[in-house]
């Protein structure tokens, strides 16, 4: 079976001469339809990087990413990203309804159902009441929601998710983690997320990559043999979450600590 998206010895670097700075280098990974993979790393590490060479919105350095198996050089179409910095990928000058439904441009649908779907979408994040709102009239919280419910509506086969849930309370993060699993599955989207969130990446995943430390690459692959759906309950009391969290965890902090001794 062919992989959605595929890296082969896909290296990064910034700036050039004695301003070299090498981000990423020989890193491969192999997503499949229809998984959920997380990526943790280390602060810095450059997940953002990697994310934004995987979209095709960086070229890579050295080696290649295949979306479908074809060669990514520009943002393929089937393939949608969820920024880091949401704030500023929301479009200012257009309603929270407007914003979502810019994310739909390429979807197959007449403009009233097209609309029927972004509102059901809105309101799935919780923003019933502000599809008129412009993005600056509502809190950090809503805007990373209404930047979720874009890349949800998009509708594409491949979501990127670059720590989405950053400027969520604890409560409401719970809820959209099991919302982001439940749009996944009815949109038939495979997902890759990044996260800092050790336990949210082992609750969301069927398969977790660990990076490590710059110039990153992945280090290790941590099957999470957990039921789908997810229970915030029962997943998290579960042994199977408690070995994949402890193996994560463990490398992570080994990674951390290496960086104080050195
Ligand atoms: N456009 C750029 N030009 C030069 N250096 C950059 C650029 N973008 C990022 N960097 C540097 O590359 C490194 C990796 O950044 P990146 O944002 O990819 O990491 P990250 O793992 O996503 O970080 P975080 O955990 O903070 O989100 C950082 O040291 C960053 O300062
Ligand atoms: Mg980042």
């Amino acid at each position: 079976m062919t992989a959605l998206l595929s890296t082969s010895a896909v290296g990064k670097h910034y700036g050039s001469g004695a301003a070299r700075m090498p981000i990423i280098d020989g890193l491969e990974l192999s997503i499949a339809k229809g998984e959920f993979v997380s990526l943790v790393g280390p602060s810095g590490c450059g997940k953002t990087t990697l994310l934004m060479c995987l979209a095709g919105l960086l070229a890579p350095s050295e080696g290649q990413v295949r979306f479908n198996g074809q060669l990514v050089t520009a943002p393929p179409i089937g393939l949608s990203v969820v920024f880091q910095d949401y704030s500023r990928s929301l479009l200012p000058w257009k309603s929270n309804l407007d914003n979502v439904l810019f994310g739909m441009r390429r979807v197959q649908l007449s403009g009233p159902e097209k609309r029927a779907r972004a509102v059901e979408i809105l309101a799935a994040v919780g923003l019933s009441g502000f599809e008129a709102h412009y993005p600056w009239q509502v809190s950090g919280g809503m805007q990373q929601r209404v930047a979720i419910a874009r890349g949800i509506a998009a509708q594409s086969q491949l979501l990127l998710l670059d720590e989405p849930l950053a400027a969520v309370d604890a409560q409401t993060r719970a809820d959209m983690q099991d919302l982001l699993l439940d749009l996944a599955k009815r949109f038939n989207q495979t997902c890759v997320l990044v996260t800092h969130d050790v336990e949210e990446a082992v609750y969301m995943a069927n398969r977790v990559l660990v990076l490590g430390p710059r110039p990153t690459k992945v280090v290790r692959e941590v099957i999470v043999d957990l039921p789908m759906p997810r229970d915030q309950l029962a997943t998290r009391e579960d042994p199977a979450f408690l070995h994949a969290r402890h193996e994560v965890m463990a490398l992570i902090r080994g990674m951390r600590q290496g960086k104080a001794l050195a």
